[in-house]
């Protein structure tokens, strides 16, 4: 048996290779990010070509890096940026439009005009999500109204879609010469059309948002050997064998395999996973519920999401649209200059408000502003803005399940902030551990995939390798968090019905 497993994470921002051993440790890795595209005021895609080319270059950046060839290479998984939309035209491979992403407003038309009949939850029940325009389902409607020829062409069978999982998989498996349209049960919970029961794609939900059945992949479980590449001669004839959401993959290379285990992803936005096993639970508290993983031909396990759509791209965007900073890392310092927020507030609703709240209308706003606010006081608002929006969700995770979290495992960019994280201990009132390896994604990934090819024995082998690294304690009386939230609160409702 070949010694490494390699798992591609095509993200938001970037798209990453990381090779890991049988211990869960990185060998090497490659990254490029990729363009992101704003062509008007709530529009956000990216160019699905460019994000197949930087995936091939990744690979070869990783299997360069540790000087290993295909051979090296037992299974390779696949993990991804959810929601964001791909369709593409199967005789020729060319996407008949760019990549609408997850954090794309532009269907709120078409969520209003669904919504008209039965309100926001009319498909809860059956898909776990509320309608938004943050899943895929109204991205594939959009481009379907909207492309020339596109609505034909899917009417005649020609056209494909796949979030960035399916897309890359299609490529790397031979593309138009066959290559393997499929997604795993993970992604098809992210679009509106899958029947949590069933695991299925529902047919009168399709027919409502009148989408061709045609254009959809086919669902799989999250750990099994959909095809062998063929798309890319770096890793020709080696099994593709793991798919999971990035979010669902960060959970899983967290080892919160079992009912009531939960992990908070600081990326560009946060992600708050709750596992609730084998049950199908339904959030009173705005949580969505969606699939968590499914190995093989075992049962599914479910999972209580909280989405916060701006955490980290909030940094990004003080450094690229204000130029506050020169560079993502600078925000600590910056943070640091002044003692607190000085009053300032900063609701970060550029894609509207997600969990707990779902409202596709409400719009940034930054508030309880004086003379004697700065900058520090801005970037320190800006950094505790993703504290407040973890500690609402969190809330809402307690309230659902009725057993508080008693400490809360993190991952992700932004956990290299300590500032962020001492204060992320202080609101929630419970210790922030991270652990060793803190590419959960790749690593949940690279797990799905291995335990698929017999690399890994299961799953107890796996939640050996977790360890943990470092800990924050609380250190805020209540009192204290409890204003801080109150304002938090208020601040919260000043961005609502901003959408006309
Ligand atoms: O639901 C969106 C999520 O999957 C995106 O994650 O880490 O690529 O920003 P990330």
């Amino acid at each position: 048996m070949a010694q490494y497993v390699l798992a591609i994470d095509q993200g938001t921002t970037s798209t990453r290779t990381i090779i890991f051993d049988k211990t869960g440790s990185i060998v090497s890795s490659g990254q490029k990010e990729h363009e992101q595209i704003f062509p008007q005021a709530g529009w956000v895609e990216h160019d699905p070509k460019e994000i197949w080319d930087n995936t091939r270059e990744v690979i070869g950046q990783a299997l360069s890096k540790a000087n290993i060839t295909r051979h090296d290479i037992e299974a390779v998984g696949i993990t991804n940026q959810r929601e964001t939309a791909v369709v593409w035209d199967k005789t020729t491979g060319i996407p008949v439009y760019n990549a609408i992403v997850w954090q794309d407003t532009r269907t709120q038309p078409i969520v209003d005009r669904l919504a008209a009949d039965g309100g926001v939850e009319r498909f809860k029940q059956k898909v776990g999500l509320p309608l938004a325009t943050y899943f895929s389902g109204t991205k594939i409607v959009w481009i379907l109204e909207n492309v020339p020829g596109a609505r034909d062409k899917a009417n005649n069978g020609d056209l494909l879609f796949g979030t960035t999982d399916s897309w890359v998989l299609w490529n790397l498996t031979g593309g138009v010469e066959g290559g393997v349209h499929a997604t795993d049960v993970t992604n098809a919970s992210r679009t509106m059309f899958m029947d949590l029961e069933t695991l299925q794609w529902d047919d009168e939900i399709l027919g409502i948002f009148d989408v061709p059945k045609s254009m959809l992949p086919e669902i799989r479980s999250s750990s099994e050997v959909y095809g062998v590449a063929s798309g890319h001669s770096l890793l020709r004839e080696v099994p593709i064998a793991g798919i999971l959401g990035d979010q669902q993959a960060a959970t899983f290379g967290q080892a919160a395999f079992d009912q009531g285990e939960a992990k908070n992803t600081y990326g560009t936005g946060n992600f708050i996973i709750f596992n609730t096993g084998t049950e199908i639970v339904h959030s009173k508290n705005g949580l969505l519920t969606t699939l968590g993983y499914k190995l093989g031909d075992d049962a599914p396990h479910y999972a209580l999401e909280g989405s916060i759509a701006v955490t980290g791209s909030l940094v990004q965007w003080l450094r690229d649209n204000l130029g506050l900073i020169g560079s993502a890392d600078e925000i600590e310092a910056l943070a640091k200059t002044v003692d607190d927020n000085g009053g300032a507030y900063f609701v970060p609703a550029f894609s509207g408000l997600f969990a707990p709240y779902w409202r596709s209308d409400a719009r940034g706003a930054l508030v309880g502003l004086t003379r004697f606010v700065n900058k520090g006081h801005i970037a320190r608002a800006a950094l505790e803005a993703t504290a407040f929006q973890t500690r609402e969700v969190i809330d809402a995770v307690n309230a659902d399940s009725g057993v508080p979290l008693t400490e809360l495992k993190v991952d992700g960019g932004m956990i290299a902030n300590n500032l962020l994280m001492q204060f992320q201990a202080d609101l929630l009132g419970v210790p922030v551990i991270r652990p060793v390896v803190a590419e959960t994604t790749a690593l949940g990934a690279a797990y799905a995939a291995g335990l698929a090819v017999g690399f890994w024995s299961g799953l107890d082998e796996l939640r050996a390798n977790w360890q943990e690294d470092s800990r924050w304690t609380p250190s805020m009386d209540t009192a204290e968090s409890d204003r801080l939230l109150r304002n938090w609160k208020k601040a919260v409702t000043k961005t609502l019905d901003w959408v006309d």
